[in-house]
C-alpha cells in the first residue's frame, strides 16, 4: 500500500513480526475446525446463543439518552478543506497547536518564529479525555459545563528530519540538525491538560487555568509495576532502572475507573539511532539485538528527527541507542526499552509525574480501555499494538475494584493499586468464533520454557512482550488500533486498521480479507479499508471468548462477497477504522478514520454507528484460489445503524474523542492537516495541501494547525440525535 503512505504512516508500516504465529496455521485450522462444527451443528448460530448469555451477564450501564437508530442526515463524502458536520450541528475549533497554556505566555504567530513550546499545545492532537470539574473547581464525574480536556501529541508533520511548519524556513533537513531546531522539537511532543468552560452559548478554553500543563519528551517521570528497577532500564540518567524521562508518541488514551488518564507510546521507536557497529558490539547473540530488532530498530538506522545530532547535551545523546561506554550506566543503550508502555497521569494534580505502567507490556501501544467496572471484580483493560502482524492485549489486575476510589484523593496510588499488579494475556483468534487469552508470566510454561528470549523474570516478560505473545502463539492482526467497550453489553471492539501484508497466502478467520483496490490508476493490495473486531466474554477477566466481525470497512461499490460484506452505502462507506469510542450518554459507537487508500474520494471522518452484538450476523466463506476462509461477520449496516457524521480537512486524521456526561458537546481533535505540504513551500501558504483552521477563522498564519474541535447541536440536544 506504499502508493497511500503518508510521511507519518511509515512507522505503522513497520513489521518486525516475524514469528510463526501467523495465519498460514489459522488456515489449516479454519478448515478443520468447521468441519468439525459442522459436525456439532455450531457456527455463527451458537456464537449467538452465547452472545445472549453475556448481554445477561453485564447488561448492567445502560446509557441516560440511548440512541437506538441514527436519524441525522448523512454528511457527504468530500475533499474540501473544511470540517463538515450533519445539519443541524456545530462545529467550532477551541483548541490548536501553538495556543498558550499560561497567561504569561504570547499568542501563536503561526509562522514559525514562535517559542515556549513547554506551555503551548503541542503538535499532532491524538487521544482525548474529558475530566469534569464543578463550580468550585473539584474533580466532578457528573458536571457538564466546565472541565479539563487531557491529549495526547502524538508526533510532528514532517519531511526529512524537520518539523517544517515549526521552524520559520523550513528547518534543517541534513545532520547535524542545529540544537535550536531539535528543542522546539522536544516540546512539542507529549500530552497536554487543558481548561475549557461553556457560558451555555460557546466552548472556549481557558488560558491561564492553574490545571493547565504539558507534559513532554523531558518530563521526569516513573517506572512502575514489574519492570521497575531492571536491569533492562538501567541508563546514564538512572542507574536504578526506576526513573525515566519523557514520554512519546501518545497515540490513544483512556479514562481509568478512578478518574485518570491513560496514554498509549507508540511509534517510539522511530526517534531512536543506532549506529553500524552497534550488533557487534553488543555481541550478535546477546538478546538485546534479537529485542532491538523485534521493536523496529536495526542497527544503522536513522531516527526521524535526528535529534541525538544537536550536540553532547544529555537532552541529545538520549537519542542515540548505541553502546558505547563500559557499562549501561554509561550511556544510553537500554534508553528505548523506558518507551512503548501505557503512562498514568491525573489531569486534576499538575505537578505530580506520570507513572509509567509495565504491567500492562511494551510494545506500539495505542489505547488502553476498561470493562465496566465492578465491585469485587479485578480491573481489566484490553489494548492494540499498532503494527502489521501484532497482536491485541489484555490485562487483569490482582487488586478488586472497590467503587470507592472513584473519587480516591490520590488518584495515582489508587493506579498503583490496580495497574501494578495483575496477569497480561494475548488473544488468539480460532476459526470456530471462539477465542482465547493467552498468559504472558513465567507461570505460563510456554513461556517459562521458552529457548528463542531469556525470560528470567516477570520484568523481561514487560520489557520484552512482543516476543512472549510470539513466544506463546497470538494471532497476527492487520494493525491493532483503538479498542472501545460497549457499556450496554461489555462487548470489546478493536479497530484492525488495515494491513498490506494480508494476502491469500496468511489470511485467517478475524483478519480473512486480501483484496485489491484501486486509487485512481493505482493498485492498492491487503487488507486495504480494515475491519473492527469485537469480542464476548462472559466476565471480563475470563480467558475465553467468542467473536466476529462488527465491520468490515470498505467502499460502497465494492465486491459483496468478498469485500463489502457489512453492505455498505455511499452514506456509511469507509477506510481505515482507527480512533473508537463508546459514548456512555448514548451508547453509539463513534469510529474515527486515519485513512490513506480512500482519499482519492474523501478525506477522513467520524462515523456514528449503533452496535449490535457478538453474533447477530451470519458466516461468510472467502474463496482464495482452491483454499476458503470462514469468518462471522456483524449484522449488515442500514441506514439507521451507521452514518458518515464528519468529514475533515485536507490531510488530516480524526481522532480522539469524548463527550460531557450529558453527551451534548463531544470533542474531537483533527491531526496533521496538511501534512503532505513540502517543506520547500512553508513560506508560500498558496502552495499548503491545507490551510485550516485558519480558514475556519481560527488563529493567527496560515499554516495549517492540529486542533481540538468541539461539536454541538444548535438546539442543545443530545450530539447524534
Ligand atoms: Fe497513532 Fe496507530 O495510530
Ligand atoms: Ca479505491
Ligand atoms: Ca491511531
Amino acid at each position: 500500500m506504499s502508493e497511500s503512505l503518508r510521511p507519518g504512516d511509515i512507522f505503522n508500516e513497520e513489521d518486525s513480526n516475524t514469528s510463526n504465529n501467523p495465519a498460514f496455521e489459522s488456515v489449516l485450522e479454519a478448515r478443520m475446525s468447521r468441519r468439525g462444527l459442522l459436525k456439532a451443528g455450531a457456527g455463527a448460530a451458537g456464537a449467538a446463543a452465547l452472545a445472549s448469555t453475556v448481554t445477561q451477564a453485564q447488561a448492567a450501564h445502560a446509557p441516560k439518552s440511548p440512541i437506538n437508530g441514527l436519524k441525522f442526515k448523512a454528511v457527504e463524502k468530500h475533499t474540501v478543506d473544511q470540517v463538515v458536520v450533519p445539519e443541524g450541528y456545530t462545529a467550532r475549533v477551541i483548541y490548536a497547536l501553538g495556543d498558550p497554556l499560561s497567561g504569561n505566555v504570547a499568542s501563536f504567530n503561526n509562522d514559525g518564529t514562535d517559542g515556549n513550546f513547554e506551555m503551548r499545545a503541542g503538535d499532532h492532537h491524538d487521544g482525548i479525555d474529558w475530566f469534569g470539574l464543578d463550580a468550585k473547581g473539584n474533580p466532578s464525574w457528573t458536571f457538564n459545563s466546565r472541565g479539563l480536556l487531557a491529549m495526547n501529541h502524538e508526533a510532528t508533520t514532517d519531511e526529512k528530519l524537520s518539523s517544517h511548519f515549526l521552524h520559520a524556513d523550513g528547518g534543517t533537513r541534513s545532520l547535524p540538525r542545529p540544537a535550536s531546531e531539535i528543542d522546539k522539537e522536544l516540546m512539542i511532543h507529549g500530552i497536554s491538560v487543558v481548561e475549557v468552560q461553556s457560558d451555555g452559548k460557546a466552548w472556549a478554553y481557558k488560558q491561564d487555568s492553574s490545571f493547565n500543563r504539558r507534559v513532554t519528551t523531558m518530563s521526569e517521570a516513573e517506572m512502575h509495576g514489574p519492570a521497575r528497577g531492571s536491569e533492562h532500564l538501567v541508563t546514564r540518567f538512572d542507574a536504578d532502572g526506576i526513573r525515566v524521562r519523557g514520554t512519546l508518541n501518545n497515540c490513544g488514551t483512556g479514562k481509568t475507573p478512578w478518574g485518570t488518564l491513560v496514554s498509549g507510546e507508540e511509534n517510539w521507536f522511530g526517534y531512536f539511532f543506532r549506529d553500524a557497529k552497534d550488533d557487534e558490539r553488543r555481541g550478535l547473540k546477546d538478546p538485546s539485538v534479537a529485542a532491538l530488532k523485534r521493536y523496529g530498530r536495526k542497527a544503522g538506522e536513522a531516527s526521524r528527527h535526528g535529534w541525538e545530532s544537536g550536540g553532547m547535551q544529555d537532552r541529545f545523546v538520549r537519542w542515540n541507542n548505541s553502546l558505547l561506554g563500559v557499562t549501561a550506566r554509561d550511556d544510553y543503550r537500554n534508553e528505548m526499552n523506558t518507551f512503548g508502555y501505557v503512562v498514568e497521569l491525573d489531569p486534576y494534580n499538575p505537578t505530580q509525574a506520570l507513572r509509567k505502567r509495565s504491567a500492562l507490556g511494551r510494545m506500539g501501544h495505542e489505547n488502553a480501555t476498561f470493562a465496566v467496572a465492578t465491585a469485587g471484580q479485578p480491573i481489566v483493560a484490553y489494548m492494540g499494538d499498532d503494527a502489521r502482524g501484532e497482536y491485541i492485549y489484555k490485562f487483569v489486575s490482582d487488586a478488586k475494584w472497590d467503587p470507592k476510589d472513584a473519587n480516591a484523593k490520590d488518584r495515582l496510588a489508587a493506579g498503583d493499586k490496580y495497574l501494578n499488579k495483575g496477569t497480561l494475556y494475548v488473544a488468539k483468534f480460532n476459526a470456530d468464533g471462539t477465542g482465547e487469552w493467552l498468559e504472558l508470566s513465567l507461570r505460563n510454561p510456554v513461556l517459562a520454557k521458552f529457548e528463542g528470549f531469556p525470560f528470567k523474570t516477570e520484568a523481561d516478560v514487560a520489557v520484552f512482550t512482543r516476543i512472549a505473545a510470539d513466544a506463546v502463539g497470538a494471532t497476527k492482526m492487520d494493525r491493532p488500533e483503538w479498542g472501545g467497550v460497549n457499556p450496554k453489553n461489555g462487548e470489546v471492539y478493536i479497530t484492525l486498521t488495515n494491513n498490506s501484508n494480508r494476502s491469500a497466502s496468511n489470511v485467517d478467520a478475524a483478519n480473512p480479507r486480501a483484496y485489491v483496490d484501486m486509487k485512481g490508476t493505482k493498485e492498492q493490495k491487503g487488507n486495504v479499508n480494515g475491519h473492527i473486531v469485537r469480542m464476548a466474554e462472559a466476565k471480563p477477566a475470563d480467558v475465553n471468548f467468542k467473536w466476529d466481525i462488527f465491520l468490515f470497512a470498505s467502499e460502497a461499490g465494492a465486491d459483496k462477497s468478498t469485500v463489502n460484506l457489512s453492505n455498505l452505502t455511499e452514506d456509511n462507506d469507509l477506510s481505515s477504522p482507527d480512533g473508537l469510542v463508546f459514548s456512555k450518554a448514548t451508547g453509539l459507537c463513534w469510529i474515527q478514520t486515519d485513512d490513506g487508500a480512500f482519499t482519492d474520494k474523501t478525506n477522513c471522518m467520524l462515523m456514528a454507528a449503533v452496535p449490535g452484538q457478538v453474533g447477530d450476523g451470519k458466516a461468510h466463506t472467502i474463496a482464495y484460489g482452491d483454499k476458503t476462509v470462514t469468518t462471522y461477520a456483524g449484522k449488515e449496516q442500514t441506514a439507521a445503524t451507521m452514518k458518515r457524521f464528519l468529514v475533515g480537512p485536507k490531510g488530516a486524521e480524526i481522532t480522539g474523542i469524548c463527550e460531557t456526561p450529558d453527551g451534548r458537546a463531544l470533542f474531537i481533535n483533527i491531526q496533521h492537516p496538511g501534512e503532505n505540504t513540502k517543506a520547500a513551500d512553508v513560506s508560500n501558504p498558496a502552495k499548503y495541501e491545507s490551510v485550516w483552521p485558519s480558514n475556519a477563522g481560527y488563529g493567527a498564519g496560515r499554516r495549517p494547525r492540529s486542533a481540538t474541535v468541539v461539536i454541538t447541536k444548535n438546539d442543545g440536544g443530545v450530539i447524534g440525535s
